[in-house]
């Protein structure tokens, strides 16, 4: 059996699921996703709620199952396959179960995962108000339901994702309803880079637990070693693994994930950046307003002041200009680059603090700051036990798939306002230190990781009387350098939030094995 220690020392190059060694059992058991993304280009999302009275036949499907569900090991094998031969696998299959889908499954309360949000479920007042989330009754309606179960089920092939999922939906019929479901893909840009609905490359800073991920990304660093790089991508099994309590296995382990819809007001997310480069005309006047940053009309630069990278993924710290692929180490494109901290920047006049990828990895911010005393080691330690494996796709609108559509960039683009987002799902193996934790004390939060330094302009969510909005107006502050680098700062006053939250819920994806032999 793994050892504990095994679980938070990860080994020098990763694990390698083609020579796992003693990380074998693991694998077959663990659903996959979780220790790297399902990669695929399409997903549906089903919400359950199980019917009345069904608990022996819901037994007797989930054992039967089971099998489909797709381990780490087999989603390995099945990349391998696809690189060597390009060979297509099976559809990728998940199983999530929320605390009341255990209840519903008779499981006792010393066999329900025992992490403290996940109990609660999102929907508890005090989970919400930490998050800072709307009332239930503004979510979309299907996810104000009582949830059981998530299905998430990802196909390339959208035919023959559509064919499992109506499989399966079949086989569902008698005993779950579908309460909410959620369409998910990939969106790219022209060069057929994975990016969010804003447009900005996505998915780039992950923590690595495979060999293959963690070689890729070491050979992104400058000197192609960790040793002296700005940010080491690994990360330790414990991040994102606890124990199942019904394994069946000596290495029988799972994940806490978090969901969340996350709708995206594009089109005034683009006029924000208009405003914030200056471009913003009066109405009546027809002149720049007063209000924007001196960047002289670069909206793209006003964008990267919100999110801390450059569309393209080159970090705002790094360069604040056209020229900013110059930096990079060899045959490294930006949307892929992470070796990089905030040790040239430490008062945010390049890359201000409240942007989200700072906010949501302050790279060793809190040591510079922390009046704890800690040393800048174990404040960087700390800080990055806060880290998530983040699995969102989008939903909505998939430009490319629109007969006139037109990509991010290209001359016609309408920016939808309603009804496109990030499907936000992320793993991890404690809610309250990780996910609720970012959320709620790094993104939500004016004074972190300086006093008054704002929200997060991406995700923070402030809500009537938690005084981190203007009580008559809703609208928040931000400051910003008032051109990159400036040591002058601007602040904002009427900054308004595009991102809306619609609903979601904490799950665990239990292992295999445990639901082979549900009883
Ligand atoms: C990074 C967009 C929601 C946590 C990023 C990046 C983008 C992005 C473009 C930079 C690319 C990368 O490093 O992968 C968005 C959008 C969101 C959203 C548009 C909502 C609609 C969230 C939420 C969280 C989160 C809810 C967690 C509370 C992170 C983290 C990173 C990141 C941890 C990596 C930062 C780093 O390591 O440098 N996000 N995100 N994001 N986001 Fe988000």
């Amino acid at each position: 059996a793994l050892t504990e220690k095994d679980l938070q020392i990860l080994p020098e190059n990763g694990i390698d699921p083609e020579n796992p060694g003693k990380y074998a059992d693991l694998l077959k058991d663990l659903q996959g996703n979780i220790l790297r993304g399902h990669g695929r280009d399409s997903s549906v999302h089903l919400f359950l709620q199980f019917k009345p009275g069904q608990v022996q036949e819901l037994k007797k499907w989930i054992k039967v199952f089971a099998n489909k569900i797709t381990s780490a090991q087999k989603q390995a094998d099945e990349a391998k396959l696809y690189r060597d031969k390009k060979i297509a696998g099976d559809p990728f299959v998940n199983f999530f179960l929320t605390r009341k889908g255990y209840e519903y499954l008779e499981f006792k309360p010393f066999q329900i995962p025992g992490d403290q949000p996940f109990r609660f479920g999102m929907k508890n007042d005090t989970i919400r108000k930490l998050l800072g989330d709307p009332v239930v009754e503004k979510w979309d309606p299907g996810l104000q339901e009582e949830i059981h179960a998530l299905l998430l089920i990802a196909d390339d092939n959208v035919v023959s994702l559509l064919q499992t999922v109506n499989k399966i939906t079949r086989e569902l019929y008698r005993l779950a309803q579908v309460v909410h479901r959620e369409d998910g893909f990939i969106l790219k840009n022209e060069q057929g880079e994975h990016i969010e609905h804003f447009g900005f490359v996505d998915g780039i800073s992950q923590p690595l637990f495979l060999k293959r991920d963690i070689e890729r990304a070491k050979s992104k660093t400058f000197n192609k070693k960790w040793e002296g790089s700005k940010w080491d991508s690994r990360a330790p099994l414990s991040l994102v693994l606890v124990k199942d309590p019904n394994g069946k296995s000596e290495d029988s382990y799972g994940s806490y994930l978090v969901c969340r819809k996350l709708e995206q007001d594009v089109k005034a997310f683009i006029d924000t950046e208009e405003y914030l480069a200056d471009l913003a005309k009066d109405k009546e006047s027809g002149l720049p307003l007063e209000s924007g940053l001196q960047i002289k009309g670069d909206v793209e630069l006003g964008a990267a002041l919100m999110m801390g990278r450059f569309r393209d993924g080159t970090p705002l710290t790094m360069k604040g200009s056209e020229l900013r692929r110059t930096e990079l180490p060899d045959d490294t494109k930006a949307g892929e680059f992470d070796d990089f901290n905030y040790d040239n920047d430490t008062q945010g006049l390049k890359c201000p603090f409240h942007t989200h990828v700072r906010k949501t990895n302050p790279r060793g911010d809190t040591g510079r700051v922390d009046s704890s005393g800690d040393t800048p080691e174990e404040a960087l330690e700390k800080e990055r036990n806060h880290r998530i494996a983040r699995r969102a796709v989008s939903y909505g609108v998939d430009y490319q798939s629109l007969p006139d559509g037109k990509k991010w960039g290209q001359k016609g683009f309408k920016p939808p306002v309603t009804d496109s987002g990030l499907f936000f799902l992320c793993f991890q193996a404690d809610i309250a230190n990780q996910f609720n934790f970012m959320q709620s004390a790094w993104a939500n939060a004016n004074n972190f990781v300086q006093v008054n330094v704002g929200v997060d302009p991406i995700i923070g969510q402030t809500q009537p009387g938690d005084g981190r909005a203007d009580e008559a107006t809703g609208n928040r502050t931000q400051k910003y350098p008032i051109a990159w680098g400036s040591e002058t700062t601007k602040t904002i006053c009427n900054f308004n939030l595009w991102v809306h939250f619609k609903g979601g819920e904490y799950f665990f994806a239990p292992s295999i094995s445990s639901l082979k032999n549900i009883i």
